[in-house]
C-alpha cells in the first residue's frame, strides 16, 4: 500500500519518503509531514500544519494559491469536505481529496500520486463549477509545499539569461517571499521552474532536502515563503500574476503536476532522484538510443545549400555521426531571420528537387535524417502571413511587437493549431525524417488571459498527435537554447537544446545546473568550432568533445574547415563516446566538483574532468564516489587496477599531466 487513510488523515510512502495530510480543524487540507519516512500511527501524532493550497480569506494573510471570485463578487474558499477517492494508477495509486466551497458551488480536487520504487510524489489541482454561473479563477495552483520548522533554511534555484542558462545560485531563503517565475510564455533563460529548499547543512552527499518542479512550459510562478520561527514553503502553479480565467457552468480547470520530492541525502541525492524519475515516468521514450546528431547551424547558419549540407554529412558520416540536422535556413525564402517562417515547404531554389536527394545522400551514408522547425512563429515577409495574417497573437489597438524579426501565431486557437499539425505531419509524411528539432525563439507578447494557457496545452496537444502519428519520430525542444526546460516538454520531448552557448568552458556551470534536475541523456550538448563563434575562446577539441560527451553528444562545428588531424581525432573520441553512452545516459551521474562529473552504471565508471582555466584546485585529486569500497577496479585504458576505498577516500592517481586540459576516465569492476 502506498496511500493509508483513516478519517481526516493520509499517508503517502515512497522508498526513502514518506507525506502526510491532515484536515485542519477549519475544514482545510493541511500538510502534517513531509519528510523522512513514517507510519500511519506515527503520523498521527503529527498536528496539521500549512495549508495544501492556501486560499484567501479569514485569517490568512500569506500568499493565496487559490484565489477565487464568485459572481456576487465574494471572494476566497471556505472549505468543505467531500470524501476521498484512492484508485490504481498504472503504476502506483491516486489519492484525490475532494472537497467544495461550504456556500458557492465550486469542488475542488486535491490530487496526489505515488507510484512503486518513485520517491516523486506527484500534485495537483482540479477545479469545477457547479453552479450556473461563471466563476472568476484569478488564481489556481498546483500545490503548496511544506517544509518542518528548520533555523537556516536555504534556496537553491537556477537563473540566468541567453546563452547562460541553468546558473546554479543557492543563497539563504530570505524572510518573508521570494517569488521565481516567468512571464515570457515559456520556462525561461532566466529561471526554471523549480526549487529546492535545504535546512542550511546540506553537502552534495548528506543533509535534507526538499524539492519540486512544475511540469509546465509557458509562464509560472512559484512563491517561496519564510517567517520569523523558521515555517518555511511555497506555492506553485502556471500562469504569472494576473493571468486569470472565467470557469464557465460545468467547466473544469485542471492545473498541471508539481513534482516534489524529498531526500535525506544532500543536493546529489536529490539528483539522483529527479533522474530516475524522469527517466522512468517523464521521458516519453526514455530507452531510445540517444543518436550522435550533426547539427548545421554553427557551420552554415542560414546560408545553406544542397551541396554544401552533403558534403557535410559525408564528413559527419566520416567521424561516427548517426543523425544529420539541417538547421535553420531549409525552408522557403528563409535567407535571415526577417522571412520564411511559417513556410514550411524546401526552399524551391536551394533545394530544387525537395529534401529527398540530401535524405537520400544522407541515409545512404548510414545516418537518419532531421530537421529543424519553428512551427509557432511567423515573419511578416511569408506566404503564411500574406495569406492569414488574423493568426498573429496580438492584441486590438495594441502594438504588434517583433521579437527576432518574427511574431507568433496564435497557437491557442484550435483551428491554428490543427493548420501546425497538419503541416508538421505533411513535412514527415513526405519526407524519410527521423528528428525534429523544435524551436521557440520569442516570448509571448500581447497576449490575452485567454491564451497563456490554452496556448501551451495546444502546443503538448500537436506533439502528441505527432508523436502518436510517427512513433520513430524523435524530437529536441528548444527556445534560443535552453528557454523551454521543463517537465512538461520532457513528457512529449527526447532531449533539450541545452544552450545557444556552446563554448566548453562556459558549458560546464550550464550543464551542472541543467543536471540538477534533467539526466543526461536529455541535455544536448554539441562540440564546436575553436575559437568559440560566441565568446572567441579557443579551446582543445579534446576538451570540448569531454565536455559535451557528459550528455546527448552532437557535433555543431564546420568539419569542413577541420583539419584531417582533427576529424581523425573527433573520430576516435565519438567511439569512445559511443562505447561510454549507456553509462552516461544510464546512470548514476554524481557531481564530484564544479569541474568533473562520474556516472555509473552497474561495473562501470566514467569520470570525465575539466581544467578550464589554470585552475590550482583543479589539480586537486578527485575522489569517485559510491564503489564498493572493497571491490577493485579496472582502469580500461591502462590496465591498471584501483581498490574502490582507495579511489574513494584519495581519488584518481595525480596530478594532472600539465598540459592536458581534460580528462576521460573509465573503470570496471573487476572484483
Ligand atoms: C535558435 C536556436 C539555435 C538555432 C537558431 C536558428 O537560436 O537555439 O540553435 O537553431 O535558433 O535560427
Amino acid at each position: 500500500m502506498i496511500v493509508h487513510e483513516e478519517p481526516g488523515l493520509w499517508l503517502l510512502t515512497t522508498p526513502s519518503s514518506a507525506y502526510a495530510v491532515r484536515l485542519g480543524p477549519d475544514g482545510a487540507p493541511r500538510c502534517a509531514h513531509w519528510g523522512p519516512p513514517l507510519t500511519l500511527d506515527q503520523a498521527r501524532a503529527l498536528p496539521a500544519g500549512r495549508e495544501e493550497l492556501a486560499s484567501e480569506g479569514g485569517g490568512r494573510f500569506g500568499v493565496a494559491g487559490l484565489q477565487i471570485r464568485y459572481d456576487d463578487g465574494v471572494r476566497g474558499v471556505e472549505w468543505q469536505h467531500l470524501g476521498h477517492d484512492i484508485t490504481d494508477d498504472n503504476p502506483g495509486s491516486h489519492l484525490t481529496i475532494r472537497m467544495a466551497d461550504r456556500h458557492y458551488p465550486l469542488e475542488i480536487d486535491l490530487h496526489y500520486r505515488v507510484r512503486p520504487g518513485d520517491d516523486a510524489i506527484d500534485r495537483w489541482t482540479t477545479l469545477r463549477n457547479t453552479g450556473a454561473a461563471p466563476i472568476t479563477i484569478l488564481r489556481c495552483d498546483s500545490a503548496a509545499w511544506t517544509v518542518p520548522h528548520r533555523p537556516d533554511y536555504r534556496l537553491t534555484h537556477v537563473t540566468g539569461e541567453w546563452g547562460a542558462e541553468f546558473q546554479t545560485r543557492r543563497t539563504p531563503l530570505a524572510m518573508a517571499e521570494t517569488t521565481l517565475t516567468s512571464r515570457r510564455g515559456h520556462s525561461g533563460h532566466h529561471a526554471n521552474p523549480w526549487v529546492m529548499l535545504d535546512a542550511g547543512d546540506a553537502t552534495e552527499d548528506h543533509g535534507e532536502v526538499w524539492s519540486a518542479a512544475l511540469a509546465w512550459s509557458g509562464s509560472w510562478r512559484i512563491t517561496c515563503e519564510h517567517d520569523r520561527d523558521g515555517r518555511a514553503g511555497w506555492t506553485g502553479g502556471f500562469g504569472h500574476e494576473g493571468v486569470t480565467w472565467r470557469l464557465g457552468p460545468g467547466e473544469t480547470l485542471e492545473t498541471p503536476k508539481f513534482t516534489g520530492i524529498y531526500s535525506a541525502e544532500g543536493f546529489g541525492g536529490i539528483s539522483h532522484r529527479w533522474h530516475d524519475h524522469v527517466r522512468c515516468h517523464v521521458l516519453p521514450a526514455p530507452d531510445r538510443t540517444r543518436p550522435v546528431i550533426f547539427n548545421s547551424w554553427e557551420a552554415t547558419e542560414f546560408d545553406i545549400s544542397q551541396a554544401q549540407q552533403m558534403e557535410l554529412a559525408d564528413l559527419a558520416a566520416g567521424i561516427g555521426v548517426e543523425l544529420f540536422v539541417v538547421d535553420d535556413g531549409w525552408f522557403a525564402g528563409r535567407r535571415g531571420e526577417t522571412a520564411g517562417l511559417g513556410d514550411w515547404w524546401p526552399d524551391p531554389e536551394r533545394f530544387p528537387d525537395g529534401l529527398t536527394p540530401l535524405i537520400e545522400h544522407v541515409k545512404r551514408l548510414g545516418m537518419d535524417f532531421g530537421l529543424w522547425v519553428e512551427p509557432e512563429s511567423v515573419n511578416e515577409d511569408s506566404e503564411l502571413y500574406r495569406k492569414h495574417p488574423e493568426w498573429v497573437l496580438r492584441q486590438p489597438n495594441r502594438h504588434s511587437s517583433e521579437v527576432r524579426d518574427q511574431l507568433l501565431l496564435d497557437l491557442a486557437r484550435d483551428d491554428v493549431a490543427a493548420w501546425v499539425y497538419d503541416r508538421l505531419d505533411e513535412l514527415v509524411t513526405g519526407n524519410d525524417i527521423a528528428f525534429l528539432k523544435w524551436d521557440m525563439n520569442r516570448p509571448v507578447t500581447e497576449a490575452g488571459d485567454d491564451v497563456w494557457v490554452p496556448y501551451i496545452r495546444n502546443v503538448y496537444a500537436v506533439i502528441d498527435r505527432l508523436r502518436a502519428a510517427h512513433p520513430h519520430l524523435m524530437i529536441e525542444g528548444c527556445a534560443s537554447g535552453g528557454g523551454r526546460a521543463d517537465l512538461g516538454i520532457l513528457a512529449r520531448t527526447d532531449q533539450i537544446w541545452t544552450s545557444d552557448n556552446t563554448d566548453a568552458a562556459q558549458r560546464i556551470a550550464i550543464q551542472h545546473g541543467y543536471g540538477r534536475l534533467y539526466p543526461a541523456c536529455t541535455m544536448g550538448a554539441w562540440v564546436t568550432d575553436s575559437p568559440n563563434a560566441i565568446t572567441g575562446r579557443p579551446t582543445p577539441l579534446a576538451f570540448r568533445f569531454h565536455v559535451a560527451m557528459a550528455g546527448a553528444l552532437g557535433i555543431g562545428g564546420d568539419l569542413r574547415r577541420w583539419s584531417p588531424a582533427d576529424l581523425a581525432e573527433a573520430a576516435h573520441l565519438v567511439e569512445r563516446y559511443k562505447e561510454i553512452r549507456p553509462v552516461v545516459h544510464g546512470g548514476r551521474a554524481d557531481r564530484l566538483a564544479d569541474w568533473a562529473v562520474q556516472y555509473t552504471r552497474d561495473a562501470d565508471v566514467i569520470v570525465l574532468s575539466w581544467r578550464p582555466t589554470m585552475l590550482v584546485h583543479a589539480t586537486a585529486p578527485v575522489r569517485i564516489k559510491g564503489l564498493d569500497p572493497d571491490g577493485r577496479y579496472r582502469d580500461r585504458d591502462t590496465g591498471e587496477i584501483h581498490h574502490g576505498v582507495v579511489l574513494m577516500n584519495h581519488g584518481l592517481p595525480r596530478p594532472w599531466p600539465f598540459e592536458s586540459s581534460s580528462e576521460l576516465k573509465r573503470f570496471t569492476r573487476v572484483g
